[in-house]
């Protein structure tokens, strides 16, 4: 075990068998300490005339300390696969592959607990923040109780010392005047301050890995930039490690270290900040790096968009998903999907024409 309490590679790979590194190389090779891996995840949904395929097999892993960007356009299956990490999917969803967490240092299937340990988990290891704050906050009680009710969830401790551990976790997410502040309803703070609200009742019980699922979406954009500035402070401080998912291309380079990319279900793209925005290799990546407006953007030139449109989810094709939007298309990509293939260290993309290792 390495001092950080995670594991080594050697080790992360006498735990989980050769078969972790399928064909050469493995997309964790890079990560000294795996906290989180989505092995072979799918989910899909039951629905007339097919079942509807909103998650199709993906692969990652999220090293401890580090924030992964899951990034994808509306309806890509961002928000199911959070949701598949988390068990909080409704029960008519089928789950396929492994959620491996690597809590105090003991690796688990998330997918095979129970709903029991699954409970005692959420909450306190694990933690997730939505984009509205308003949907997930009792509109009846005062938030000081309401960080003050997750504290005593996870610890056996008086209603006092919850409610004084409440108020600190609310001063740590920098509310002003926060023994006064706990007092007030949801409905008397302003959208900035619920979503801080939030953020210190997910960080209350100090948890490994923080799920944000656009967590800035519904702010404007100078509220947006204190928030992102505060989770980034939050890391630091507590070593959090965060898979946080946004369509914004501009906010997950301000928070990721490294980014998936997703499209119609798949995983399309993975690797460091720098290889998706400096590099990116995937026919999908560059359209949506094309497709978002940056300082240099001229107003009289129109952004480039990408043509046609998503695939229903209940009829993807066999091959790739992009592929009928595909400038660069060959027969081989409707043919079967690609391999998701490493270009360099790190960096992997799902497409036999960018990157001919997919092919194999
Ligand atoms: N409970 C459900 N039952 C049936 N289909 C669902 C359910 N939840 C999600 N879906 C479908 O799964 C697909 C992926 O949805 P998801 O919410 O993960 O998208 P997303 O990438 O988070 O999009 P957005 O950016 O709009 O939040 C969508 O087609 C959605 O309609
Ligand atoms: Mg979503």
């Amino acid at each position: 075990m390495d001092v950080n309490g995670g594991f080594t590679l050697s080790e992360y790979i006498l735990r989980n068998g050769p078969n972790s590194q399928p064909c050469g190389r493995h997309w964790a090779d890079n990560i000294e300490a795996v906290l989180l891996e989505l092995k072979n995840l799918s989910v899909e949904f039951p629905a007339s005339p097919r079942p509807l395929l909103a998650v199709r097999d993906i692969s990652f892993a999220i090293g401890k300390g580090e924030v992964l960007g899951l990034v994808g356009e509306s309806g890509s299956g961002k928000s199911v696969t959070s949701l598949a990490i988390m068990r909080l999917l409704p029960p008519q969803a089928i789950v396929r592959g492994e959620v491996r967490f690597a809590s105090n240092n003991a690796p688990q299937n998330l997918l095979s607990l129970s709903p029991e340990q699954m409970r005692l988990l959420r909450g306190s290891r694990i933690s997730m923040i939505f984009q509205e704050p308003m949907t997930a906050l009792n509109p009846v009680m005062r938030v000081g109780e309401q960080v003050a009710e997750a504290v005593r969830a996870h610890n056996r401790i008086s209603k006092r010392e919850s409610l004084e551990r409440a108020i600190e976790s609310l001063r740590e997410v920098a509310i002003p005047d926060p023994e006064r502040r706990a007092r007030d309803y949801p409905h008397q703070l302003s959208g900035g301050m619920r979503q801080r609200v939030m953020i210190a009742m997910a960080i209350v019980n100090r948890p490994e890995l923080l799920i944000a699922d656009e967590p800035t979406t519904a702010l404007d954009v100078t509220i947006q930039a204190q928030i992102l500035d505060l989770l980034a402070d939050l890391r630091q401080k507590f070593g959090l490690t965060m898979l946080f998912i946004s369509h914004d291309l501009a906010v997950v380079s301000k928070v990721a270290d490294r980014v998936a990319v997703m499209y119609a279900g798949s995983l399309i793209e993975l690797g460091s900040k720098e290889d998706i925005f400096r590099a990116p290799a995937h026919p999908y990546t560059r359209g949506l790096l094309k497709a978002a407006p940056t300082l240099k953007t001229e107003r009289d030139h129109p952004l480039r968009t990408i043509e046609g449109t998503v695939p229903s989810l209940q009829s993807v094709p066999a091959g790739c998903a992009f592929e009928p939007r595909c400038e660069l298309s060959i027969a081989a990509c409707a043919a079967s999907l690609p391999a998701l293939a490493e270009i360099s260290p790190g960096h992997w993309a799902r497409c036999p024409v960018t990157n001919p290792a997919a092919a194999l």
